[in-house]
């Protein structure tokens, strides 16, 4: 037998050489890395049947068909018989710092109040906001660590993490301060993006110029210096941020060096789409209603359109018009926009199957737009998304399924058997 040459040394090193052999199927395999997948291509997902790969130092060290494994000696040796590997999923949009939940507001919503006028109402992201200002930074940390070490297990390799549930300079900061500590904590990569333009605080009900104001004079400054996000946002829609709103602040934002990624398009479609192309946003994310225009507009332009299905699914409004964006030849991905008032989950499994299944994606594009188009839309392209030489090696193996369309097909199931970031093996 062919893994007879891997010499079994000590399982204590677990973490410095580790071959995973008889895969069924190797998913997302790249040889000459690429930024991302758009239009046709999409239907494209690269995979090597009966594989081998090769993790060493927690970076993938080489990958390919088992006839072709090389002799090497191994401390952690992994028999992948029946079973799929594919690189972790890449969630390029969350918000999985926020204290308490919002379950009160789910029972009204299915009382027949709608997201909108429980917002008008007060509830909504301000609610969210009152939780999250009365709670200490360390009970915040403890209440985010839960839910970030639940989406690891669940396949999740790198996640985006925003603020925007703070809307005081305290708050925000506190929030960003908690986003910190996750990274410097945990092996999986955490990138964060100020939205302090989530709502507007009743304190400055009639006053957005002068919350803005406050935003931009007082808390921008501190994010930029301390380093404590590295992209920003704006809520650019009705009642909320207007267009003119989302220039001026991503024109702020731009003095720093804040790169946007923002939400437009989720209840109206305002002009959000062209504010995000003209300030070269590296993401622009919901897009549930899009218009002709908003199609032609991200055209030719380096902006990664996001889906965010479970948003769609739990407030029961459309689904981001998947087919339309990709048949005009755009690139999309996949995120969860896991918080506490619109999408109370964090699995990417699920969003792949609601992408296949209300979408109309194929198993091909939502893995794509999942992995290395996720990757690309929180600048992660050339060290995740991908099962590439030099790529961290962040990878799940399935259990034994029949093909890698099974996860999507089998919705709600779990279809995990372990999961890997840096090399390290998740518990
Ligand atoms: O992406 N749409 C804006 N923000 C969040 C939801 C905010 C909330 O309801 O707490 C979203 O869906
Ligand atoms: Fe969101």
């Amino acid at each position: 037998m062919l893994f007879k040459i891997a010499v079994y040394l000590s399982l204590d090193f677990i973490n410095m050489t580790t071959l995973i052999i008889n895969i069924k199927e190797l998913l997302q395999i790249e040889n000459l890395p690429k930024k991302m997948v758009s239009g046709a291509a999409m239907k494209i997902l690269p995979t090597i049947k009966n594989a081998f790969l090769w993790i060493e130092n927690g970076v993938i060290k080489d990958f390919g068909k088992m006839e072709n494994l090389p002799l090497i000696i191994v401390e952690n040796n992994i028999d992948a018989t029946g079973k799929i590997v594919l690189p972790t999923w890449c969630d390029s949009h969350a918000h999985i710092v926020y204290a308490g939940n919002r379950e009160q507001e789910f029972i009204d919503r299915i009382h027949g109040l709608s997201y909108e006028e429980i917002a008008n109402k007060g509830g909504g992201i301000l609610n969210s906001a009152i939780k999250l200002q009365q709670t200490s930074e360390e009970d915040l940390y403890q209440q985010s660590a839960k839910r970030l070490e639940e989406v690891m297990k669940l396949g999740t390799g790198a996640v985006e993490i925003k603020s925007g549930y703070g809307l005081t300079k305290d708050a925000e900061l506190k929030m960003l301060r908690v986003i910190k500590k996750l990274n410097e904590n945990y092996p999986i990569t955490i990138k964060s993006t100020f939205l302090a333009a989530h709502a507007l605080p009743t304190e400055f009900k009639n006053n957005k110029s002068g919350y803005l104001d406050m935003v931009i004079d007082e808390i921008l400054p501190i994010v930029a210096t301390e380093n404590l996000a590295e992209y920003i946002d704006v809520f650019c829609e009705t009642g909320y941020f207007s267009v003119a709103d989302t220039d001026r602040i991503l024109e702020a934002g731009a003095k720093y060096g804040l790169i946007p990624k923002i939400h437009v398009n989720q209840f109206n479609a305002i002009g959000g789409v062209q504010v995000g192309v003209k300030h070269k946003a590296l993401s622009v994310d919901h897009l549930e209603l899009m218009r002709d225009e908003d199609i032609e507009a991200l055209k030719n332009t380096s902006t990664m359109p996001v889906a965010l299905p479970s948003c769609s699914y739990f407030l029961s409004i459309p689904y981001t018009p998947a087919r339309k964006i990709i048949d005009a030849g755009l690139p999309l991905a996949l995120a969860t926009d896991y918080n506490p008032g619109s999408t109370p989950s964090g699995n990417m499994n699920f969003v792949i199957s609601t992408a296949c299944i209300k979408m109309k994606m194929t198993p091909e594009e939502a893995i794509n737009a999942a992995t290395i188009n996720g990757a690309y839309a929180m600048g992660l392209e050339e060290t995740h998304g991908s099962i590439c030489k030099g790529k961290k090696a962040n990878f799940i193996i399935t259990k034994e399924i029949s093909s890698y369309g099974f996860m999507p097909y089998s919705f709600g199931n779990q279809h995990i058997d372990k999961v890997f970031i840096e090399g390290k093996e998740i518990y």
